[in-house]
């Protein structure tokens, strides 16, 4: 037997309304039909009690601290698959074999160099333009050079959308880096793993030769996975809900890049890493702990929406974050010793541990991302470089559903009754 859920309204018959179960997590209640049979909307701003739509891709237990795509746990693919193959298994819903594996990395391959115009795009920015302005500009005009492809009722288009956008992602992210500093842009090596490339086109130099460091190399592949997909989360949702519209695939997925920008979003990483520079060193870390609890600022990185728990990102980034200070000699490092500092005490403070304040993957990813080499106004450049992924194939996952809408949130208004305008001088 179906469950429902009847609602009792003053004035009215009780409302019987339908109770779906998913796979895994919580039951949703169906009031799709809510507005139509009583006249009432919900209210529920900042969407803390409402599924927006249906997925297949991701789930999450922000209580148990679990995160799967696709049904593989986050803990397993860190271990043993690699960005490219979780690429796949995010876009195509199962693991590749050894020849889809194979065939899907030259497709991506095949598309990782962009329309040689788009160099002279970036030439129209400001050199000290915010990587992430560029990205925004530089992606929504990825539009404009494939314009025989953008019909998104052509599953073709689609696909090729898809390739585009994974594999275009890296080079333009590092070319926003390399305008910022006046570097010449390296075009990608096909010889090399998606993430060794992206660390060519960040960091190689016109006159010698650059050998990735693999310690290096798989902790920013182990970046992208945890940062691949994380079910409806607010630029990912931002995607969806431009793509709703019909619009372009470019086009929402320079939506995204736009939401994730947000310091409570994708922003996170970085502000960890502005927020250690202005506590500057150990012996201020009480007197900013007290501005903290007494809410004049947030401490960034930690806390979630949906994890009440540890996030399962931030277990596996805090061990690829030792690796990586070992493999570089920087455990002693006046600035890595001072987040140890901070997690330390906010993971044994009352404040932070009766609100469920635990670190988030940002925490340690902007540590990691620093000791690497990569800027800090790099950082959400490289969220949204990994996050692409899921983003288009939630993208997809909508288009291609039969029954998809435009997405038209209502509201609760609270504005001025009706009123007659009056004339400027009678006012
Ligand atoms: N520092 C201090 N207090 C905090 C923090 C924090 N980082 N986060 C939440 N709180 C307090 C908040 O003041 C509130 O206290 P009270 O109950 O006394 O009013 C309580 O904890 C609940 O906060 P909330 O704002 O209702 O929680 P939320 O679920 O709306 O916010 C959040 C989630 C991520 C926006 C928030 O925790 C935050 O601002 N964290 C810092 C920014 C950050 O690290 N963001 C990255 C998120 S992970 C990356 C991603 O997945 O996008």
């Amino acid at each position: 037997m179906s469950k429902k859920a009847t609602l009792h309204l003053e004035g009215h018959d009780p409302v019987e309304l339908p109770v779906i179960s998913g796979q895994l997590g919580s039951d949703v209640i169906d009031i799709r039909r809510l507005y139509a049979d009583t006249g009432l909307f919900t209210f529920d701003p900042g969407f803390t009690s409402t599924a927006s739509c249906e997925s297949k891709i991701t789930f999450i237990d922000g209580d148990k601290g679990l995160l799967y795509y696709r049904g593989y746990p986050i803990e397993q693919l860190a271990e043993h698959s690699d960005y490219l193959e979780v690429c796949y298994l995010l876009v195509f819903g199962k693991l590749p074999n050894a020849e889809e594996k194979e065939q899907f990395e030259l497709g991506v391959l095949r598309h990782n160099m962009v329309h040689e115009q788009l160099t002279w795009f970036f030439r129209g920015f400001r050199r000290d333009a915010h990587p992430m302005s560029m990205m925004v500009g530089v992606i929504g005009a990825l539009a404009a050079f494939y314009q025989d492809s953008l019909d998104i009722s052509n599953p073709d288009h689609r696909r090729i959308a898809e390739y585009r956008i994974i594999a275009k992602i890296p080079t333009l992210a590092a070319m926003c880096y390399r305008y910022s500093k006046g570097l010449p842009f390296n075009y990608p090596r096909n010889n090399l793993s998606y993430t060794a490339n992206f660390m060519h086109m960040m960091f190689a130099k016109p006159t010698e030769e650059y050998v990735v460091n693999p310690v290096l190399e798989r902790a920013l592949d182990r970046i992208f996975i945890l940062h691949a997909d994380h079910e409806q989360n607010a630029s990912t949702s931002t995607v969806r809900l431009a793509g709703s519209s019909g619009a372009n695939p470019f086009a929402c997925i320079a939506a995204g890049i736009a939401c994730l920008w947000g310091p409570a979003h994708g922003g996170a990483n970085e502000a960890v890493l502005k927020m250690l520079d202005e506590i500057g060193d150990v012996s201020h870390v009480e007197e900013f702990m007290r501005g903290v609890k007494e809410k004049r600022y947030r401490l960034m990185g930690f806390g979630h929406r949906v994890y009440k728990n540890m996030d399962p990102r931030a277990k596996i980034m805090k061990k690829t974050c030792d690796e990586v200070l070992k493999e570089l000699g920087l455990q002693d490092d006046p600035k890595f010793k001072l987040a140890m500092a901070l997690e330390k005490i906010a993971l044994e403070d009352p404040y932070f541990v009766e609100r469920k304040l635990y670190p988030n993957v940002d925490f340690y990813s902007g540590i990691v991302l620093s000791a690497i080499g990569i800027p800090v106004s790099m950082f959400t450049v490289v969220f949204a470089l990994a996050r692409s992924v899921g983003w288009i194939s939630h993208w997809h996952e909508m288009i291609a559903d039969p029954h998809q809408k435009i997405g038209r949130p209502r509201q609760l208004y609270t504005g001025e009754q009706r009123r007659d305008f009056v004339a400027v001088e009678d006012r």
